[in-house]
């Protein structure tokens, strides 16, 4: 009912605009007032977190992406080598795992047959299971070892949007907490972080408020057939996770792409006005990574690219290559994907609305795939 939905057209809308609270919600309580983490409800003892020497994280779909982009704050804050992997392929391929390693399953519903079959394949090999989860009580956290609750609040619309952020919250609690515990030589910058972390749902909020501009040039796409998505470091998983909003929704050709790869067969694709969204991580800081993706827009431009560039506050050298700017806040590098989702959640949704779509019961989708 429309009540249910709070006002809003769809629960994917009345989802995305929650963000900011799930987001904060799920920072609840596990930030003490000295900026220190405190997780004990994750019950892995520290001796136990200390001694692992191998993460892998399994997931499925949004979850996946979730997950990719926690591999890179995971290794960067613990520098415990970290793989993440399709729940669905993990299983089968006899991975390897023992007592040190701990598996870190992410799922919004806690049902996921293919990660459930995933955590339990690991927990018969000996290792410790964390699930990260947004459902009490699912079938997920009842078989893992320990479990970090996602506070997004019921999530209706198939497309994951709040869970999405949230789980990332999760996960960077997660990679922050490890570090804290193994005390790392980045203590001043998980110190640092876990300050701009705590912020964060404000800058969210930011977001939202300026995605107008965002739906316009959703409406004026809605009669294209492909639009591609780049980005590198951890705006490469936020890439992936734009173009499978966009199939879910939209029904459109939509492929996300590392944008080092651009020269290794992507660019062929590129033609006179092909919409290409691409994510610019922060010119501070890794500013490589910056200089680098520029040079990948100018080359896609000068092949008819029609360039839709999510880049932050400040960032003054895209502008010349840019047909449409999404401005999103300052953040850390490595937490910039809790504010560059959501334009491209946005825009998803605002083009599968325009090409007449059911926004929140995609055809052919599950909300959750209890089967393998
Ligand atoms: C389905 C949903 C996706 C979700 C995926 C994993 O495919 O349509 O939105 O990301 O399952 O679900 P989970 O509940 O495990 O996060």
């Amino acid at each position: 009912s429309a009540a249910e939905k709070g006002g809003y057209d769809y629960f994917m809308l009345k989802e995305i605009a929650e963000q900011p609270k799930a987001v904060a919600d799920t920072l609840l309580g596990r930030i003490d007032a000295n900026g220190v983490l405190a997780l004990d409800e994750v019950r892995i003892p520290s001796e136990v977190l200390r001694e692992v020497h191998k993460i892998v994280i399994v997931a499925c779909g949004t979850a996946y992406h979730a997950g990719m982009i926690a591999k890179y704050a995971i290794e960067h804050w613990t520098r415990i080598p970290c793989e993440t992997e399709l729940a669905s392929e993990f299983r089968y391929r006899d991975p390897i795992m023992d007592r040190r390693t701990l598996v870190i399953a992410i799922s919004q519903s806690g049902e996921t047959m293919d990660t459930l079959m995933a955590l339990r394949h690991a927990r018969e090999q000996g290792a410790k299971v964390l699930a990260i989860c947004n459902t009490n009580g699912s079938t997920i956290p009842r078989e893992s070892d320990a479990v970090l609750y996602t506070h997004a609040g019921p999530e209706v619309a198939v497309a994951s949007t709040k869970a999405f952020l949230t789980q990332l919250v999760a996960c960077y609690l997660v990679a922050l907490y490890l570090g804290q515990v193994r005390g790392t030589k980045w203590g001043d910058e998980i110190h640092a972080v876990v300050k701009e972390l705590a912020a964060i749902g404000t800058q969210v909020e930011q977001v939202l408020a300026t995605m107008e501009p965002v739906r316009e040039l959703a409406r004026g796409l809605a009669d294209k057939n492909t639009v591609l998505f780049l980005g590198r470091h951890v705006g490469y998983p936020v890439a992936l996770e734009g173009a499978l909003k966009l199939k879910e929704l939209a029904y459109m050709h939509a492929e996300g792409f590392a944008a080092g790869e651009l020269k290794h067969g992507p660019i062929a694709l590129i033609e006179e006005d092909l919409p290409v969204v691409v994510i610019v991580p922060s010119p501070r800081g890794r500013s490589v990574l910056h200089d680098k993706i520029v040079s990948n827009i100018q080359e896609i431009r000068a092949r008819g690219a029609r360039t839709i560039v999510i880049a932050e506050e400040g960032d003054e050298a895209v502008v010349p290559y840019a047909d449409h700017l999404v401005r999103i806040p300052r953040t850390p590098t490595l937490l910039q994907p809790l504010v560059s989702a959501v334009p491209l959640q946005v825009f998803a949704c605002e083009l599968a609305t325009a090409r007449g779509n059911e926004v929140d019961q995609p055809r052919n989708l599950a909300k959750s795939v209890t089967v393998e």
